[in-house]
């Protein structure tokens, strides 16, 4: 009994297990009620009475060495799953994801790109502004529709502050503060009061131009604007200005750019017409220059403003107005790649 106990102590000590299976099945071969442990303890009433006290303490250490190292195999096991969770100095970092630029502002930056080609730099202006700029020196008679509650955001009820409606309140900012010549682009956010759908928003971005010198003409602008419209939407778009009418230019035009989805085929998208609109434009109204201190009979000039949503749009295909301000980053990752 006593060689059988020894020989029992050895192998004890020597355990190795791989896994917490391998383990499992140690625990069994010695500690369970059949196992090599208890078996010993059942035989230990058939020990002679004078060797009972030293056959006992031998089984006692036998079970307590089979313990203990069982219980520090299975500490070896879980402390080496818990080390894999904490630091593994060898793993590659994650990478960090780049966001990327939103849609409106790469077109914003394509469209002050090309402009900025034919000697155009860029100026900006307030987004609350005052009666004064946004209607009063753009030639808008004092019932203007346009200054309307319905669609005008006023401040506080003063019908002099307001969220400005088009950025060509920069013009009237920069002639009454500038001598000509004045070769300008003014991007900016315009704020309308209007029910928010798929096809209109309360807020919106547009960017306007503004020529003025000795000598301008309407075939200027037209340069101008089919440059812009070819370098934007490649060399075959065509383009045609029809009649139409603003306040602060005359004679004024709405500009269309053939189709660029069907190529002036038609198509759905074009209501089967091959054109599509994309900005308004004229000559400066001379009331407009001499609201801002420029002699209408030296000078003259064009402008143009266009809807920065409308060219992404166009550019891109993107139905829904909402899209540009709900930040989805699945809408916004699309834009990864563009530039
Ligand atoms: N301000 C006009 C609008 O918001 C757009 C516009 C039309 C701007 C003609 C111009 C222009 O400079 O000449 O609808």
């Amino acid at each position: 009994m006593k060689d059988r106990i020894n020989q029992l102590l050895q192998e004890v000590n020597q355990l190795v297990a791989a896994n917490q299976e391998e383990l499992e099945t140690l625990r069994i071969k010695y500690l369970s009620k059949k196992g090599e442990v208890s078996s010993l303890f059942n035989d230990f009433r058939h020990v002679a009475n004078e060797e009972k006290r030293e056959v006992g303490q031998l089984l006692n250490e036998l079970k307590n060495a089979a313990q203990d190292k069982i219980t520090e195999l299975k500490e070896a096991f879980s402390g080496s799953a818990d080390s894999d969770q904490k630091t593994d100095l060898t793993r590659s970092a994650d990478p960090v994801k780049l966001g990327t630029r939103h849609p409106l502002s790469l077109v914003k930056r394509e469209i002050i790109d090309i402009f900025s080609h034919i000697g155009f730099t860029i100026a900006e202006g307030p987004e609350i502004e005052d009666d004064w700029h946004v209607f009063g020196a753009l030639n808008f008679a004092p019932e203007h529709p346009a200054r309307d509650m319905q669609d005008t955001f006023f401040i506080e009820q003063n019908p002099d502050v307001l969220l400005r409606t088009h950025t060509s309140s920069v013009q009237s900012r920069i002639m009454a503060d500038q001598e000509p010549p004045i070769r300008k682009l003014f991007p900016g956010r315009v704020f309308r009061n209007e029910a928010i759908s798929a096809r209109a928003h309360c807020f919106f971005h547009q960017v306007e131009g503004l020529y003025i010198d000795k000598d301008v003409s309407f075939a200027d602008l037209k340069q101008a604007l089919m440059y812009f419209a070819k370098e934007m939407f490649g060399a075959k778009t065509e383009i045609r200005l029809r009649p139409s009418y603003f306040p602060f230019t005359e004679p004024s035009a709405e500009m269309d750019i053939s189709c660029n989805l069907c190529g002036g085929k038609g198509c759905s998208f074009c209501k089967h017409t091959g054109w599509v609109e994309i900005l308004g434009c004229g000559m400066v109204d001379p009331n407009v220059l001499e609201n801002c201190g420029i002699d209408s009979n030296v000078y003259s000039g064009y402008a143009f403003g266009m809807g920065v949503e409308r060219i992404t749009n166009l550019k891109y295909q993107v139905k829904d107005l909402r899209m540009f301000s709900e930040n989805d980053v699945r809408f916004l990752e699309q834009f990864e790649s563009a530039h």
